[in-house]
């Protein structure tokens, strides 16, 4: 083994029995896989390596986002996304900036690539600290930035000019790349960065099929970036990296935008019932604090969250703990249904298991 690859350790996926509540992934709550047309998948050449069914994909995706066709590169998942900048953009000892806390796989990828990784921590209210970001960037001359915006776990969002001047410093001090990942940026409405995409070098922008499209079983992730970029990372990208089956659902549904527009709203209108529910819980307890959210998940930085999160999984209800100091869960959307379990099994925790600290 690489002895960059010490320490390193796996990000753990444990398999849950069919009747537990998933709250802990930042997924869709349901699909629309009903809305396939499964006559057209038996069309399907499973003997042929996918090509055709990549560039169905690109197509479509281009359509759905407005990124031109040209500038996009289709991942397995966006973290094969994250994989290749690294690998593109990284040489050992490079210098890598990421904030804290952030998506785990940003450190992880560009510590696989025998980088230093440099954390920045977000502000108490997890805002940017913008100030110490551009200093650091000035100090650093990092290759590599990256940041998702809205954050996990956070879900909050930064603005656009905290963005384009993180953008310019790393322009000025030494040209290196802004990977600015908007897995939920559906969430939150458009992306400003959407039609500026061409005018800065250094930008790469991430989005993925996994969340508010609802398809993260089938692992669609997508890359934007102007020419030079997506050629370079298009020549070390292995050939075949999309499987023809989630290629092919994927593209039948992103056809179907009035069809993720209200799959988009039918999720809004659980987020801001879950934000009822973690209202109320947050109200009823002394030490907690929801942070607002601009994503399908809330924050909630609490004491007792990990009696919080054992005793919800004894429910079967699974949720995310971040051990942080202060300790804090993450709980996205669900159903009706799952909600209201989640309501009922956070009123039991409150009044009969943590009375002590309420
Ligand atoms: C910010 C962020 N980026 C990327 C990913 C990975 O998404 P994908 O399923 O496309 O690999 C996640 C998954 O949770 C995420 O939260």
């Amino acid at each position: 083994m690489r002895k960059t690859l010490s320490g390193i350790s796996p990000y753990k996926v444990k398999p849950e029995p069919g009747d537990m509540i998933r709250l802990d992934n930042n997924e869709a709550y349901t699909s629309l896989l009903s809305y396939v047309d499964f006559s057209e998948l038996e069309k399907t050449l499973i003997h042929r390596y996918p090509a055709e069914s990549t560039e169905a994909l690109i197509e479509a995706y281009s359509k759905f986002s407005g990124f031109p066709q040209n500038n996009l590169l289709a991942g397995n998942g966006s973290d094969e996304c994250i994989t290749l900048i690294c690998q593109y953009a990284l040489d050992p000892k490079d210098t890598v900036i990421v904030l804290e806390p952030d998506f785990s796989m940003y450190e992880k990828n560009a510590r696989i690539m025998g980088a230093n990784v440099e954390k920045v921590a977000l502000q108490d209210d997890f805002a940017l600290p913008l100030e110490i970001v551009l200093q650091k960037i000035e100090h650093l001359k990092p290759k590599l930035f990256l940041l998702s915006n809205p954050n996990n776990p956070t879900g909050r969002l930064y603005e656009q000019t905290e963005i384009e001047q993180i953008m310019m410093a790393l322009e000025t001090n030494g040209g290196g790349i802004l990977v600015l990942d908007e897995a939920y940026i559906d969430f939150a409405g458009e992306s400003p960065f959407v039609s500026k995409l061409l005018d800065y070098d250094n930008l790469i922008i991430l989005r993925t099929a996994s969340k508010a499209l609802g398809m993260a079983a089938l692992r669609l992730g997508f890359l934007a970036a102007n020419d030079r970029l997506i050629e370079g990372i298009g020549s070390i990208k292995p050939p075949y990296n999309v499987n023809t089956v989630s290629a092919q659902i994927g593209t039948q549904l992103l056809k179907k935008p009035e069809l993720l527009d209200q799959f988009l709203i039918m999720q809004l209108a659980q987020i801001a019932e879950l934000e009822d529910i973690m209202k109320e819980f947050a109200a009823s307890r002394k030490d907690a604090k929801l942070y607002p959210s601009n994503t399908n998940f809330f924050f909630m930085t609490l004491s007792g969250a990990k009696s919080l999160t054992d005793f919800l999984y004894e429910k079967k209800i699974k949720i995310r703990y971040f051990g942080s100091e202060p300790e804090a869960v993450r709980i996205s959307a669900g159903t009706k249904e799952e909600h209201e379990k989640l309501r009922s099994a956070l009123k039991e925790w409150s009044e009969s298991y943590a009375p002590s600290i309420q």
